[in-house]
């Protein structure tokens, strides 16, 4: 798909001209008001859509009529998500070209329309023999051009980690991982294998990875330009598939987890566009590949491990994995010396219940930065919602024979894994955000179909823009 940027999007060829109407408003477009609005009744609600032919009349074959909901209600987001239902019932008649007129809308829309539109061409068939070539190929509008190509580079991070995601655990493995974040251009790349992190001393994210036949990888992605403003380490959970290990997942439960690597993904399709923005930060990109399976070769309940900070910590529960492989590279990171440390990870099923689908928790130790991220995701279409990082939750995590375990209570699940990140975090402002309900979605919602949905991507992205 290719957006245009045009002066008059109503005189363009086109199969489809999309005219706005908020609820009780006329259009810009003489039949659509005459046909739609006076004849037909349409009342423009948010979301509802009347497609009435031209026979010629017109440039265009069809005008399709976007109802925008009450005027005073409209905001960014509900464009976003209304130029994302116009490109799908575009798909559904297989129109090519598509052009869109929009009058009365007081805010610069040229970035939620791009994020829109592109979100809603999204879909992941690589594995079907018969595809549908049902792609719109060109849009127009009238636009800020600046603000598109912004906004396509972001959404081009989007697909690019939604596709990762979506990519069946037998073909996304760590080293696959691995190749992917050494292929891009103009970062400085540094994978180390599983002898070089039994150096670092990585206890804990290797005891996940030895039940697996395949190689654990740790990632390091560094991005640099001359007197960064600040330095950005943004690290991803990359369990390439979470069985639950030992401690084994019922089948229901295990059926999506090769989404267990949502957070690495996020941080690759980042870390796939940076150079092309060459923002002013340093940003590093994270990632402690492995995979969760049960052999005999597993880590076990009851294994005490030795994260790299030299702290100790007892398995009380080979699927509270991803913790135990973050602790690490947040080690890591710490020790970089960055101004801020942000992890995403698919990591409690607590926080699923907490939120469902529609926002990720967020906890942290530096309220300015926590505030800012539920800021920028706000603006850039996400929900981030605030959990308590209390050192009460660490009560259950306790343990009579080692620092701490890796699990306890099963209450306020999201807060304890939190805690117990932060024993690994030093000397650094840090966020972490729970992506477990938001990574991958088991039917559509709102623009996103289900499966991968990026998230984290525009967030981290405008954040880093932002500095
Ligand atoms: N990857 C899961 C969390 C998850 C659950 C992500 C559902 C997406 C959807 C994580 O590794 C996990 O298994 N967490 C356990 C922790 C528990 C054993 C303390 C959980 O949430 O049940
Ligand atoms: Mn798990
Ligand atoms: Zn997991």
């Amino acid at each position: 798909m290719e957006i245009k940027v045009v002066e008059n999007a109503a005189s363009v060829e086109a199969d489809i001209l999309v005219v706005n109407q908020f609820e009780g408003e006329k259009t810009t477009n003489d039949l659509a008001n005459k046909y739609a609005i006076e004849e037909d009744n349409f009342k423009g609600k948010f979301g509802e859509t009347y497609l009435l032919p031209t026979y010629g009349n017109a440039p265009y074959r069809k005008v399709l009529v976007l109802g925008l909901g009450k005027k005073e209600e409209f905001c960014s987001n509900k464009l976003r998500e209304a130029v994302a239902k116009a490109i799908k019932k575009a798909m559904q008649m297989e129109a090519k070209k598509v052009a869109f007129s929009f009058e009365g809308i007081n805010f610069d829309y040229s970035e939620q329309f791009t994020m829109g539109a592109f979100i809603a061409d999204y879909k992941f068939d690589k594995y079907k023999s018969e595809k549908k070539n049902n792609h719109v190929e060109e849009v127009y509008v009238q636009a800020n051009p600046d603000l598109v190509k912004k906004a396509e580079k972001i959404a081009a991070a989007m697909t690019f980690a939604r596709n990762l995601a979506n990519e069946p655990a037998q073909f996304a493995t760590p080293t696959e991982l691995a190749n992917i974040a050494q292929d891009f251009a103009g970062l400085e790349t540094k994978i180390y294998d599983k002898e070089e992190c039994e150096k670092m001393g990585m206890g804990a994210f290797l005891a996940v990875g030895q039940g697996s036949e395949q190689e654990p990888k740790f990632i390091h992605m560094k991005y640099t330009c001359d007197n960064p403003k600040k330095r950005i380490a943004i690290i991803g959970k990359g369990i390439c598939f979470d069985s639950g290990g030992l401690d084994i997942k019922p089948a229901s439960s295990m059926l999506t987890m090769k989404d267990d690597m949502s957070g690495a993904a996020c941080v690759l399709g980042v870390m796939s566009i940076i150079r092309e923005f060459n923002p002013q930060v340093e940003v590093h990109g994270i990632i402690a590949a492995c995979e969760n399976m049960p052999s005999g070769k597993s880590y076990k309940p009851g294994d005490i491990l030795t994260a790299k900070n030299g702290k100790t910590i007892e398995v009380d529960n080979t699927d509270a994995e991803g913790r135990l492989t973050l602790a690490d590279a947040l080690c890591y990171a710490c020790e970089l010396g960055v101004d801020e440390v942000i992890d995403l990870a698919t990591l409690t099923g607590a926080c699923m219940v907490a939120l469902g689908s529609h926002a990720a928790g967020i906890m942290g130790n530096d309220e300015t930065l926590v505030h800012n991220l539920i800021d920028t995701a706000k603006r850039s279409g996400e929900k981030f919602w605030e959990l308590p990082l209390w050192e009460e939750y660490f009560d259950s995590l306790k343990s009579e024979v080692a620092d701490m375990k890796n699990s306890g209570a099963r209450w306020g699940g999201a807060s304890a894994a939190g805690v117990f990140l932060q024993k690994f975090v030093k000397d650094v402002k840090w966020a972490h955000i729970d992506i477990a309900g938001t990574a991958f979605l088991d039917k559509a919602q709102k623009e996103l179909i289900a499966g991968a949905t990026g998230a984290g991507v525009r967030t981290l992205l405008n954040y880093i823009l932002e500095q």
